[in-house]
């Protein structure tokens, strides 16, 4: 077998999601495709990613495969993937095939994809339900529907159709919430390379440079470290662009004085990292951007300190905002009592997203943020990102020293029993250590 880079390091912890899964379901039959390839232009497809549920339930990277998980006493694994075919291997290299996915990643069952739409009818025939990720995808809809009613078809010889079509994500999304000893290795994987990749733009960066130098140091910090991708697109933003919350064209050049906001992480296994650093290219903060920077690392101190079992998902961002306003109010930049900004929503001039998002699989991953109208409890094992901000456009009635101030902080922290781990604790944050470094790459 020549494919090593596509088995993950242990089988054990998809085998009992699986297990887990049919419990849940408790009846009925699941099916759970990878994603479909895209193409970017003539010829050339964008780099296959699978689909974080599918590879959540098997750890198979191919493209074309299908699990499928019948429940009850005795719950059957099916695997649908690629059929071996040396003429394609040779163009296109290494595929299992039914016979050595189904040993290696432990399923009961393997088959050729083709005969997905033979066996699936024949699967669903007397079941009560059929769990898929409904709506996310017209053509993988139309497909469910058109083998539902190949079962309905067959009714006069005995068979029923499952009665019921359910969400199949109402029971992964809880699954994916709460991360294993497993997802957690790869977790602190990307946060260390992803780390290393911020001191290295850190060190890297100078005036005169353009943004996209600096993207090119992390994502070679990334690729050497066998993290092929990027979690998302990374955001290199100087200047004014630090103001722009999406920004990842990357093109300007960088100016003394200009501050550089980096929001940028790698996916090892498929898990994603998700780290937020701004620092001075030329250094030093100047007053103003130090006031601002130091605003928002205390904020996103005072966040991260709630973070513990039993604390509700919005503490941390109540957290931040009580810090970011006292701070916007004491600026000068939002006027009258920090209660009044808060009410009147003032801050949000300044303040416009969340303070995280869960982290795992996706960059912002699976899971309910409420339960029954109310924020959820933290969990032991869920994992989310802290990254308060604060970004100040030019404007009339603001000091000219805080125009194009744009600062976000953002770690990634795991839930625990009595406080959180900050899996990015490594990424230098505090004045002097940012100072310390930036441009030291000479
Ligand atoms: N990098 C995406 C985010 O911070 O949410
Ligand atoms: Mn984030
Ligand atoms: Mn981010």
């Amino acid at each position: 077998m020549n494919a090593p880079m596509t088995i993950p390091r242990s089988v054990e912890p998809f085998v009992a999601r699986r297990a887990r899964l049919a419990a849940a379901m408790g009846a009925g039959v699941a099916i759970v495709a990878t994603a479909p390839e895209r193409t970017r232009n003539r010829d050339v497809h964008h780099p296959f990613r699978f689909d974080s549920y599918f590879y959540y339930l098997t750890g198979f990277q191919e493209p074309e495969s299908v699990l499928v998980v019948v429940a009850g006493p005795e719950p059957r694994t099916l695997l649908f993937c690629r059929e071996k075919n040396l003429e394609r291997e040779i163009w296109d290299g290494y595929r299992f095939g039914p016979e050595q996915a189904g040993e290696v990643f432990r399923v009961d069952e393997a088959y050729e994809i083709g005969q997905l739409d033979d066996m699936v009818p024949e699967l669903l025939a007397d079941q009560p339900a059929v769990f898929v990720d409904v709506g996310s995808d017209a053509e993988w809809d139309a497909r469910i529907i058109g083998w539902l009613n190949g079962v309905r078809a067959k009714v006069r010889t005995g068979v029923t159709a499952p009665g019921e079509i359910r969400d199949i994500r109402h029971i992964l999304d809880e699954m994916r919430l709460v991360k294993d000893e497993h997802e957690l290795g790869l977790m602190r994987r990307a946060a260390e390379i992803s780390s290393a990749a911020h001191v290295r733009a850190m060190r890297a960066a100078k005036p005169g440079m353009h943004e996209y130098e600096v993207e090119a140091e992390l994502l070679h910090e990334f690729v050497r470290h066998g993290a092929r991708s990027p979690a998302y697109p990374s955001i290199v933003a100087s200047g004014p662009n630090a103001c722009v919350l999406h920004y990842v064209e990357n093109t300007r050049r960088m100016m003394a004085g200009d501050l550089l906001l980096i929001d940028a992480g790698c996916e090892v296994d498929g898990y994603a990292s998700d780290i937020t650093r701004t620092f001075p290219v030329g250094g030093r903060f100047s007053p103003a951007q130090r006031d601002v920077y130091e605003l928002v690392l205390a904020a996103q101190a005072a966040a991260i300190a709630t973070v513990r079992e039993g604390v509700h998902w919005e503490a941390p961002h109540e957290a931040a905002l009580a810090v970011l306003a006292r701070g916007f109010v004491d600026l000068g930049l939002c006027k009258g009592s920090v209660d009044g900004v808060l009410e009147s929503g003032d801050y949000r001039r300044f303040y416009m997203h969340r303070t995280g998002h869960w982290l795992g699989l996706d960059v912002h991953d699976a899971g309910d943020y409420k339960r029954g109208g109310e924020w959820r409890p933290l969990q032991p094992g869920m994992t989310l990102t802290v990254e308060p901000g604060c970004y100040i456009r030019p404007a009339d009635d603001v000091p000219e020293a805080f125009w194009n101030v744009g600062v976000r902080i953002e770690d990634d922290v795991v839930v625990r029993e009595d406080g959180c781990e900050v899996l990015t604790a490594a990424t230098p944050k505090s004045v002097a250590d940012v100072e310390a470094l930036v441009g030291t790459a000479r």
